[in-house]
């Protein structure tokens, strides 16, 4: 049997009359790439923030690491957390400090026991891993919109996260960063052996990082398989959003 890392059983989530998902089972391997696509609306956010807990559905079940984390105490959920990194959509970089100060604050808060030196060292490699080493004492205002979302990646791949969940990470960029962006996830993945969990309707984006996609539609998961079976389907919805994010990008 494969190894997964997240599987997310028959999970509903309304918020009063509004029925956001319901009975969504996914699952998702150690060290693959899952794209959930869906239109504006479809709970792909709201999937995301169910599976690091930040939400709690209805019924169903979650589990990371073979762990039932709805019925975990904060403190062991916390400990699942640890492990999973995420970069939400227009997240933020803490704006009065300066990218070393930013990318040492996950570390600070998660591991009491690195040195100012071993912490230093950690922020310069990450920094590295996202070819941005001249920019350690930056602000984040003399950066551009590209630069700043590979900081962004960088604090949230720092603390060497076994799972990474992505809400749009390629909005608001113009396509070549876009497409920058997307090999870099791709590339940390391999290099660092992630598994992660991309929310997109960037379909470049989801070509370049994804091993398999799933399409919310109607709070179900209405199709399951690879970006080609997706892209090339018969079914008149999936056409119609597909043409229209082609032209967009
Ligand atoms: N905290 C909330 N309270 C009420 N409604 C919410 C909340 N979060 C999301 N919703 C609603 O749930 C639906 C799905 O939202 P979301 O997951 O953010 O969509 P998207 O697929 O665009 O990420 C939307 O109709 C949204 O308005
Ligand atoms: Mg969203």
């Amino acid at each position: 049997m494969a190894d997964s890392i997240v599987k997310v059983e028959n999970l509903t989530k309304h918020f009063e009359e509004l029925l956001v998902l319901e009975n969504v089972s996914i699952e998702v391997l150690r060290a693959e790439n899952l794209i959930v696509f869906g239109k504006s609306g479809s709970g792909k956010s709201v999937l995301l923030k169910c599976i690091i807990g930040l939400m709690k559905p209805d019924s169903g079940d979650i589990l990371i690491n073979n762990q039932h984390i709805l019925e975990l105490s904060l403190k062991q959920l916390n400990k699942v957390r640890k492990d999973i990194g995420f970069l939400f959509q227009g997240a933020a970089l803490y704006d009065s400090m300066t990218v070393r100060e930013n990318l040492s604050f996950p570390l600070k808060r998660h591991f009491d026991d690195m040195t100012p030196k071993e912490i230093d060292d950690k922020v310069k490699y990450t920094l590295e891993l996202v070819s941005l080493e001249e920019a350690i004492d930056k602000m984040p205002s003399e950066l551009s919109g590209g630069m700043k979302k590979r900081i962004g990646l960088a604090r949230s791949i720092i603390t060497d996260p076994a799972l990474m969940l992505y809400d749009e990470p390629t909005t608001g960029l113009d396509p070549i960063t876009s497409k920058e962006i997307s090999e870099l996830i791709l590339n940390l993945q391999k290099k660092l052996d992630m598994t992660s969990i991309v929310v997109t309707h960037d379909l470049i984006c989801a070509e370049i990082i994804a091993d398999r996609a799933i399409f919310l539609k109607d709070a179900h998961v209405a199709f399951e398989g690879n970006i080609d079976e997706l892209t090339k389907s018969k079914d008149p919805f999936l056409k119609n959003f597909f043409s229209h994010e082609i032209i967009k990008v």
